[in-house]
Parts: C-alpha cells; sequence; structure tokens
C-alpha cells in the first residue's frame, strides 16, 4: 500500500442478492474490506468503503421464479435480509446499497455509450440456446449441465461452480432448461453486443504488468486470459430484469449482470455522495489518481476486476481511475468440500449468528483466510481457535490482569515502579508487535497480522505466569505487583487497539472494562505505547470477554451441519456419542439442498402409511403472540388445541407481525418432543410451506372445532 495517496477507496465484491451468504463469501471479500477500513479509519486516514447487493441477471430472476415472488419484491426482501446480517456481523461500509438503484442504472447506461461512442462496442449475430418447451431463450443461469472443462454435471450457463471457468450455456453438455427441468432445448440465433477487448488488451496488459505487487492469484489468472488472447465479450442478454440498453434494436435486452455490477461501486459511491450533501465528493474516489482503489474478490471474480471492468472504464475513457490493487482469495472449504449456496452445503451467514458472537467468526475465518491456497473451515478447529485463542489466551489475560487490580488495587491502576528487564522487554514487545502487525497489513496479509497479534497475547499470558504477581503480594513485594500489572493494564489496552479492526465487539468491551472513555476505533496502531494514566479506576464488574464453546454442543453442530472433523472428536470422547436415535435424526450433510428446479424431484423414497400416522396433526386457533427477546425470527406463540393450550416458538418473525396471527386456525404437529429453542420451551410445531424467503403459514379453508385432527 503506498503512503503518497491521500485517500483510498475500498469495495467488497457485491453479493448476488438471491441467496444468503456462506462464510466463504464472508471470508473472501466482505470480512477484509471491513478490516482494511477500520484499520484505516483508526489511523485517521479518508476512506470510502462501499459494498451493496447485486441485484439484477439470471441469479436474481431465476430465484424468485423458484420462490414465487416477483422480482422486484424478492430483491426488495433479500436486499434487507443480507444488510441486517452484515451489520449484525459488524461490516462497517460507508454504505452498503444495490445495483438496482436509479444511480446504477444511469451510470452504466453513461458509461455504455461512451463505449459505443468510442468505438468499443460491437454487434453480433450469436447462437444462443432456446427451450422449445418453454418457447423462451436460456440466458446463463436459466440452464444446467455438464461442464465441457470439468465434466462438473450441475455446471450453470454463465460459470461452472466447480472450476470457475466461464462459460457460456451453448457449450453445456445435456443442457437442461431450469424451468420445465427438460433437456428439449435447440440453439438459436440473434443478435447481441460486445465489449471489444481485443482492442483494449494492450492496455489491460500493462496496467496488469504494472502491479506486479498483486497476490499470485490475481496474477495468474489475470494472465492466464490474457495468454489466450482477449475476444469480444457479450454485454446483452434476453432477460427482462436489468439494466435497460439505450440503444434502438436492444431496448427489450438488459445488460448482463457482470457488466452492470462492478459499475455499481461507481453508483454506490455516488449515492453516498448524495447523502454527505456533497453529489461530487464521489469523484475524488474515483477520477483523482491520488486515491488508492483496493478491491477484494474471491477467485471466481478476478477476470471481471482485471479484464472486463477495466475495459469499460479504459474504453468509455471518462476520466476513471483503475484499482491499485485487487486482493484476490483462493477458496474457503466446509469440512474438506465445497461450500455451495445452490446446494446449501457449508454455515450460512444468517445461522452464524444465530449461533455464536460475530467476533467468533471474525477471528476464526481471518485465522484460517484462504490467502494462497484453499483452506478448510472445520467445526473442531473452529471451537479450539474460540476456546484456546479467544477465550484461554487473549479472555484470560485481560481477566486476570483487571482481576488483580481489583483485588490489590482497589479497581486503580497502580502506578509502575522501577521497571525490571522483563518490564522493559513486554512494552518494546508491544511496540514492535503494532510496527510488525502495521507492515504486514499494509501488504494486505490479513492472516499474518492477526497471527502476530496473538503472538504477542500469548506473550503478555506468559509474561503474567512468569511475574508471578500473586507470589510477589504474598512476598510482601507491592512495588513488583503494581509494575506488572501497570505493565500488563497497558498491554490489554494496545490489544484492544490492535484488535479493533478484527474482533470490533471485544475490543470496544476492553476498552469499556478499562473504562476509557476514548473511542477505541479512533485510536491508531502506533498510539499503542500510550499509556494509562496511573490511579485510573477500571470497572469493578467483570465479566468474561468470550464464552467458551462446550464440545457436546459443536458435535452436535457437526452432526447437524455434516462435518467430518466432529467425527473424530466422538472417537476422542466416545462418552459424548450420540444415541441411535440423535443419530438417525442428525440431517445428512446436503440436508438442506435447496435443488435448482432442474434438479427437483419429489423423494422417491416411501414410506408406509403407519409412519405418516405417526405424526399428531391438530388444529388450533392462535390466542397470543409475541417476539422473543434478542432474536430476530422467533415468536412465542400460545394456541388452543381444543383439550388444552400450548407454547410454540416459531422461526416466522421476519414475515409476520403478532397482530396479524391472533385468531387464525393453523395446523400443528401436536406430538413433538418438547424441545428449548434459544432457552423458550416448545411444545409442538406449526405448519409453513417454506418457500425461501416466503413462509406460508397452513391454515385449514373452513373454521372448524379446535384440536381437529389432519389426515
Ligand atoms: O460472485 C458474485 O457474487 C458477484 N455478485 C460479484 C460481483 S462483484 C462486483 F463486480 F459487483
Ligand atoms: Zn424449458
Amino acid at each position: 500500500m503506498s503512503d503518497k495517496k491521500k485517500r483510498y477507496l475500498i469495495t467488497s465484491a457485491l453479493p448476488y442478492v438471491n441467496t444468503v451468504k456462506h462464510l466463504g463469501n464472508l471470508v473472501s471479500s466482505l470480512l477484509p474490506a471491513d478490516i482494511l477500513a477500520r484499520y484505516l479509519r483508526q489511523r485517521g486516514e479518508e476512506v470510502l468503503a462501499v459494498c451493496g447487493t447485486d441485484d439484477h441477471g439470471t441469479p436474481a430472476e431465476v430465484s424468485a421464479l423458484e420462490a414465487g415472488i416477483p422480482v422486484e419484491e424478492f430483491v426488495e426482501i433479500m436486499h434487507k435480509k443480507q444488510k441486517d446480517i452484515y451489520e449484525r456481523f459488524g461490516l462497517s461500509f460507508d454504505l452498503f446499497s444495490r445495483t438496482h438503484t436509479p444511480e446504477n442504472i444511469e451510470m452504466t447506461q453513461h458509461l455504455f455509450l461512451k463505449l459505443y461512442k468510442n468505438g468499443f462496442i460491437e454487434e453480433k449475430e450469436i447462437q444462443s440456446l432456446f427451450c422449445k418447451n418453454c418457447q423462451r431463450n436460456l440466458p446463463d443461469r436459466y440452464v444446467v449441465g455438464t461442464c465441457p472443462n470439468c465434466k462438473y454435471e450441475h455446471a450453470r450457463g454463465d460459470q461452472c461452480e466447480n472450476c470457475s471457468k466461464v462459460l457460456d450455456g451453448i457449450d453445456l453438455i445435456n443442457p437442461i432448461c431450469i424451468i420445465c427441468g427438460k433437456n428439449n432445448t435447440e440453439i438459436r440465433s440473434g443478435k447481441h453486443l460486445f465489449i471489444d477487448l481485443r482492442s483494449l488488451e494492450g492496455r489491460i496488459k500493462e496496467w496488469i504488468d504494472s502491479h506486479q505487487e498483486w497476490p499470485k492469484t490475481t496474477l495468474s489468472i489475470s494472465n492466464s486470459w490474457i495468454r489466450d488472447g482477449l475476444r469480444p465479450r457479450s454485454i446483452s442478454r434476453d432477460i427482462k430484469w436489468g439494466v435497460p440498453i439505450p440503444l434502438d434494436g436492444y431496448r427489450d435486452k438488459v445488460f448482463y449482470v457482470w457488466f452492470d455490477a462492478p459499475i455499481g461501486y461507481i453508483s454506490i459511491s455516488k449515492e453516498w455522495a448524495k447523502q454527505q450533501g456533497d453529489p461530487n465528493l464521489w469523484k475524488k474516489f474515483w477520477k483523482e489518481t491520488d486515491t488508492y482503489i483496493v478491491n477484494f474478490i474471491g477467485k471466481d471474480n478476478v477476470p471481471f476486476h482485471t479484464i472486463t471492468f477495466p475495459a469499460t472504464l479504459i474504453g468509455a475513457n471518462d476520466g476513471f481511475v483503475l484499482a491499485d490493487y485487487v486482493k484476490a482469495f483462493q477458496w474457503l472449504n466446509y469440512e474438506k468440500t465445497k461450500f455451495s449456496s445452490s446446494k446449501k452445503i457449508g454455515v450460512f451467514t444468517d445461522t452464524a449468528l444465530e449461533l455464536f458472537p460475530a467476533d467468533f467468526w471474525r477471528y476464526y475465518l481471518m485465522k484460517i483466510a484462504p490467502e494462497r491456497h484453499d483452506t478448510d473451515f472445520t467445526w473442531s478447529e473452529f471451537r479450539d481457535s474460540v476456546n484456546g485463542d479467544l477465550a484461554d489466551i487473549l479472555g484470560n489475560f485481560i481477566h486476570r490482569t483487571l482481576t488483580f487490580v481489583n483485588r490489590y488495587f482497589d479497581g486503580k491502576i497502580p502506578k509502575a515502579c522501577s521497571l525490571e528487564k522483563e518490564d522493559k522487554d513486554m512494552i518494546n514487545a508491544l511496540i514492535d508487535t503494532s510496527k510488525k502487525a502495521d507492515a504486514e497489513m499494509r501488504k494486505f496479509e490479513f492472516q499474518r497480522t492477526i497471527l502476530t497479534i496473538f503472538d504477542f497475547a500469548r506473550e503478555c499470558n506468559r509474561y503474567f505466569q512468569t511475574k508471578k504477581p500473586w507470589a510477589d503480594w504474598k512476598d510482601n513485594k507491592k512495588d513488583r505487583v503494581a509494575t506488572t500489572l501497570n505493565i500488563c493494564a497497558q498491554c490489554c489496552r494496545g490489544l484492544a487497539v490492535l484488535l479493533a479492526p478484527y474482533i470490533p465487539f471485544a475490543a470496544e468491551k476492553i476498552f469499556e472494562l478499562l473504562q476509557l472513555k476514548e473511542d477505541v476505533h479512533k485510536q491508531p496502531w502506533n498510539s499503542v505505547g500510550k499509556k494509562i494514566s496511573d490511579n485510573h479506576n477500571i470497572s469493578k464488574e467483570l465479566v468474561p470477554l468470550f464464552q467458551k464453546i462446550e464440545l457436546e454442543q459443536i458435535i452436535k453442530l457437526g452432526l447437524e451441519w455434516g462435518g467430518e472433523s466432529v467425527k473424530e472428536l466422538i472417537k476422542q470422547n466416545p462418552q459424548l456419542a450420540p444415541s441411535e436415535e440423535v443419530k438417525k435424526k442428525a440431517k445428512p450433510k446436503k440436508k438442506k439442498k435447496k435443488e435448482s428446479k432442474a434438479d427437483e424431484k419429489m423423494t422417491k423414497e416411501l414410506i408406509p402409511f403407519k409412519d405418516f400416522q405417526q405424526l399428531d396433526l391438530r388444529v388450533a386457533t392462535i390466542k397470543s403472540v409475541e417476539p422473543i427477546d434478542g432474536t430476530k425470527k422467533l415468536l412465542k406463540i400460545i394456541v388452543d388445541i381444543g383439550t388444552e393450550e400450548r407454547q410454540i416458538v416459531a422461526g416466522i418473525a421476519e414475515r409476520y407481525k403478532p397482530d396479524e396471527l391472533v385468531g387464525k386456525q393453523i395446523v400443528i404437529v401436536a406430538n413433538l418432543e418438547p424441545a428449548k429453542i434459544r432457552g423458550v420451551e416448545s411444545n409442538g410445531m406449526l405448519l409453513a410451506a417454506a418457500a425461501d424467503p416466503e413462509i406460508s403459514i397452513l391454515t385449514p379453508l373452513r373454521k372448524v372445532p379446535n384440536g381437529s385432527k389432519v389426515r
């Protein structure tokens, strides 16, 4: 990162709006972008960090179709859902917006018209897939089939999820229409618009070649595109949902989602400027060369950030500057398999937050960030990292220091007396750590930085342990205890400052416990040496910073969500092996798979009628409904089932308001074992159709007595 630049623009790949993202998406763009932004803000730099949902194209259109909701409405719901999740993860974008905005439509059309005027747009007659059944074109994700490159059988028409190859629907072997699930396609011809990458190749190559400091992942993918020779790429699509093409002959088409998505970075900056009351403010981030621009992306996004988007900006010749650094990440795998949104494999961001605090995920994910090669999320290592690093190393050091200050010095930071070598070494180690971490961060080495900071936290524990303030106290060496605790308190403050970009909630908590009035997020790393004044009062009400994760809980999660690593844990702790009953109930790895229409089949496994009869389904009337504190999704519902009133907990709060439910008749499963959900007892379950994100509660067509059996 250059010190000469005056300001920083940080972009994080715009997540497709259609699904809630998994941890792999979080680690490869959203989270590191936030960490860099927080670090730079701490230094007092001028920073603009933007992100938003990628609203257009077939990903949204197809998912809306599957959910049976008009696309505009679907996108609205999903945008809000993602935005809320990222806020709860502590992602501190200056603006998290979206691409379906007037600003983005205007900017996309503007840049296109510039490209057109400058002679970089070609019209070509091309072949594309047409479904004879549905009588429609099948662009991008409307078709799935076998990837011609890696033979993966569920490749989409735009890109293979398995090998990342960018595809065209007609390349697929055995193409299947996702609407009707049939292979009844033919190839048809039609006119489309192309951006002429050939004519721009020289300038793109020159730009890439001038950035040998970029990660190998970014350079190798970019160079392989250049080596293969750039070809014109289609930027128009025969669908309805997207940015309309402002050109006669194409007004019934929209731009390809990858044409308008990166332009979203600009339009979101423009929106932000408007919100600041200075509509031109965005220009200094995008049109002045003393801005340093960093893009955070997963490796499948590389060609769009180093080839096609720069081609748009260069060809439009409208004064836009190109990125200075493109940080591409490899894949994060889930328990040795691929995370997959379409197959719902892995941990998703909404579930993650329901299970554990944001800082747990933020820490562990950056500790295993796939910066150079693919890495693996495992439940077992997640627990070890939380319990071992956060709780035992960091939490323990802070807690012991503050407890001793309370115990021996009535909660006042004691004045240090003469410093011995170990004391001086500790202060030097703190300063050295901040310098080392700073140098690593400025090279965008997120994993190394957090490891460096935690090495120091380990050092802090060792110091405490070696100095044995409890023994000195016993031996009446009050001065020694005072010095040790003074040094430890400085280290607590220093750790909070250094860790603030990574685990912001814990950093705030440490400042709170130290009763420091300043904002931890405004303390630059080079201020870690700043002393807390002698006699400063700390909090007397200490609470542990991190709650440890029980082995049993992680085994349960691994069984529920799928995880090879927990098998090893069970082997080592046979007493925690689940009973046969529990094992039977454990969902298989792909349990939540929401298949595309093409794959969607009703289960062929038939069950005997007597199995169905085991379910005691009853009609019930809702008597009262109230939200459950501390949750966004859960409602506590009291129902009348004729013979008694029951309390059930249902995860429907995002789609139903208590008022609209009271008095309604519903159907419940009355013979479910009682369960505790977030500590609240649930005696049954209501039935609802789940068409993510829509949830529709089942209700009898006519009023019937409560308790009526449903068969
Ligand atoms: O891969 C994805 O999720 C894309 N929606 C990323 C878009 S990045 C940017 F260019 F908008
Ligand atoms: Zn079809």
